[in-house]
């Protein structure tokens, strides 16, 4: 199902659930170039790089 808008529906859908939080994060490996460059494309940004990770957040208004 890759490259067919269903993550992007999956992450939207679960940020409507997610009443009065502020933001909130996950990690990836930092060799996963797919799954990095479609977080960057859901707003979420580096928080810190850590064991072959990165630490990514994205701030909900
Ligand atoms: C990570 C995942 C959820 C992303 O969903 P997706 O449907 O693949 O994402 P998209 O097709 O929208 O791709 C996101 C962006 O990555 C980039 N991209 C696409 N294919 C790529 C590839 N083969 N290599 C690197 N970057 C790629 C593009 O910039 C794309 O943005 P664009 O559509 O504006 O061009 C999905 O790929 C997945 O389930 N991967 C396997 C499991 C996994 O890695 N999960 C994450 C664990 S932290």
């Amino acid at each position: 199902m890759q490259g067919t808008d269903l993550a992007s529906t999956l992450v939207s859908t679960f940020e409507q659930h997610l009443e009065g939080v502020l933001q909130y994060g996950l990690s990836v490996k930092d060799t996963n170039k797919r799954a990095i460059n479609f977080y960057k494309k859901m707003g979420f940004q580096l928080e810190k790089e850590e064991n072959h990770s990165f630490y990514l957040i994205k701030k909900l208004s």
